[in-house]
């Protein structure tokens, strides 16, 4: 009967090995397992301190609420900051924490300057629905080299992002009967 570590050498070579290997310590920062990991990294930074904007910026009849809403996005996407941020280190290599390259990664906008609550909240399911699209694309990039840890981190925190975005979708709706 093969020995483990002759298995595992009959099996260099293979797609499983290359795979195996390349998640791993010597993992390159050019993966693109690792490339979508960091962008997020980099968007949930700006995400974060956009929602800090929003909800210390909000005035008018719905301030309680929205006020209330930006600060629990802010705690909800800090806790995957570090999940992701985490993920980079375990296969490797290092998440962006410096303020520079986090602006030269990121892809969501950061926040502008307003004249109306509406454009703000526009703003907010802009970037959301920016980083599902990426978000579903990163677990297929990860399922494609192997990572299922990764396309499980993903899978959950696009969830998060989705209802978000579903919330802010919400909101923006007019005609309700109540405000407009
Ligand atoms: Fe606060």
């Amino acid at each position: 009967m093969a020995t483990v570590k002759t298995r595992i050498h009959e099996r260099e070579g293979s797609d499983l090995s290359r795979d195996m290997r390349e998640l791993t310590a010597d993992n390159s920062p050019r993966n693109p397992v690792v490339t979508a990991l960091r962008r997020q990294v980099a968007n949930g930074f700006v995400l974060y301190t956009n929602d800090k904007l929003y909800h210390w910026q909000t005035y008018g009849p719905l301030f309680r609420d929205l006020h209330k809403l930006f600060d629990e996005f802010a705690r909800d996407i800090l806790a995957t900051v570090d999940e992701l941020a985490e993920r980079v280190r375990m296969i490797g290599q290092d998440p962006p924490a410096q303020l520079s390259e986090i602006l030269d990664l990121a892809t969501v906008a950061s926040a502008g300057n307003y004249d109306r609550l509406r454009d703000m909240i526009e703003e907010a399911d802009r970037n959301a629905l920016i980083v599902i699209g990426e978000m579903r694309e990163g677990a297929r990039i990860a399922d494609e080299h192997s990572d299922p840890g990764t396309v499980d981190i993903f899978s959950k925190i696009v969830q998060v992002h989705e209802r978000h975005e579903w919330w802010l979708r919400d909101i923006l709706r007019r005609d309700d009967g109540l405000c407009s």
